[in-house]
């Protein structure tokens, strides 16, 4: 993609950032919406070269005027957070709600028929627990986030039945990367490790996620940008499990710290939601656009560690 007016929600957020600065780096005329929650993630090289908007996506009509001209909207502002949303399923959920009809409203309005919206591997809720998950597996949304991401899916199909709009759903699997904030579990490792105060895993350990790293995250939402047609799911998934105890043991290691791995029973709000199990396929991903995320977990956490250091 590039030469293409292109407006990114959330971009000043972690992953969003990362976009702008590929998409900026492309070639590309990049529009941010943001209300700056997580603070402004955006490089100041490059937040030089695009344009910013201070605005609630919510907010139709400021949405629907800043996305005039626009080829595509990346619609990937959210609340999210395990800890966050549980407090807030109602701010949640109509952030999610009201921030699709706002986007919609302005690809409908400014005849903009492309859509990359992020949805999450949460959709899958505790379905995962026995096997790699496709796309192909039924939903079993369980929190008032996952709730929202797959209505929305729901919605952008809709939209394509019946005014037209292309648009893509993506499920990411816990997404890695710098300037990610520490309501992961990723950061919060580091931090912990770092200063030598113990590092704080939920339950036993044994519950296995599926890292993405942010670059790869980002290079298939781009890829898959190119060609949206209809309405269509995709996993971004690094096909690898990994257990939050072998996480937290590899973080300790790469930093040489003396911090105890303690294993602590989690607020009850957490339990509710845990997940044993959790990893994704990326088969139709590759499929359709040659590529699929590739960075091993090890490459990943050597990159943030070293920006650490600095
Ligand atoms: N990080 C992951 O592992 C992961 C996994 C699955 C899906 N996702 C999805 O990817 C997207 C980006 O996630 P992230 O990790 O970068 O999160 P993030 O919290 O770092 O970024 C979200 C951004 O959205 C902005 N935002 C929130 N409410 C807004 C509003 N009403 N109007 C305008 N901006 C608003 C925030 O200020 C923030 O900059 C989200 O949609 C998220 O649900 C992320």
């Amino acid at each position: 993609m590039k030469n293409q007016r292109v407006v990114v929600t959330g971009g000043a957020g972690f992953i969003g950032s990362h976009l702008v600065v590929q998409l900026v780096e492309a070639g590309n005329d990049v529009v941010v919406i943001d209300t700056l929650l997580r603070g402004n993630k955006i490089p100041h090289e490059i937040f030089k070269q695009i344009e910013f908007h201070k605005v609630d996506v919510c907010d139709r009509d400021k949405v629907k005027a800043i996305s005039k001209g626009a080829n595509v909207i990346f619609h990937f502002a959210a609340i999210l957070g395990v800890d966050i949303v549980a407090d807030n399923p109602i701010e949640t959920m109509e952030t999610e709600v009201n921030g699709m009809q706002s986007v919609a409203g302005a690809a409908i309005e400014n005849q903009i028929d492309r859509i990359v919206y992020a949805s999450t591997s949460g959709v899958y809720g505790h379905l995962a627990l026995e096997k790699s998950v496709d796309e192909e597996i039924l939903v079993d949304p369980r929190t008032s986030y996952a709730m929202a991401k797959r209505y929305n899916e729901i919605y952008l199909a809709s939209l394509f039945e019946e005014k037209g709009i292309n648009s893509i759903a993506i499920r990411f699997f816990n997404v890695y990367g710098l300037r990610q904030d520490n309501r992961m579990v990723i950061p919060r490792f580091y931090e912990q490790a770092m200063s030598n105060e113990p590092i704080t895993v939920f339950g036993t350990g044994e519950q296995t996620r599926d890292f993405t790293y942010v670059d790869d995250a980002v290079k298939a939402s781009i890829l898959l940008a190119n060609r949206v047609k209809g309405f269509e799911i995709f996993n971004v998934a690094n096909e690898r499990e990994s257990t939050i105890g072998e996480l937290a043991e590899k973080i300790k290691k790469m930093s040489g710290s003396t911090s105890e791995i303690k294993f602590i029973y989690a607020p009850k709000k957490r339990y509710d939601f845990e997940v044993g199990r959790r990893f994704g396929s990326s088969a139709k991903l590759l499929k359709h656009i040659d590529y699929k995320p590739n960075t091993q977990l090890n490459e990943g956490l050597d990159v943030i560690y070293a920006s650490l250091l600095n």
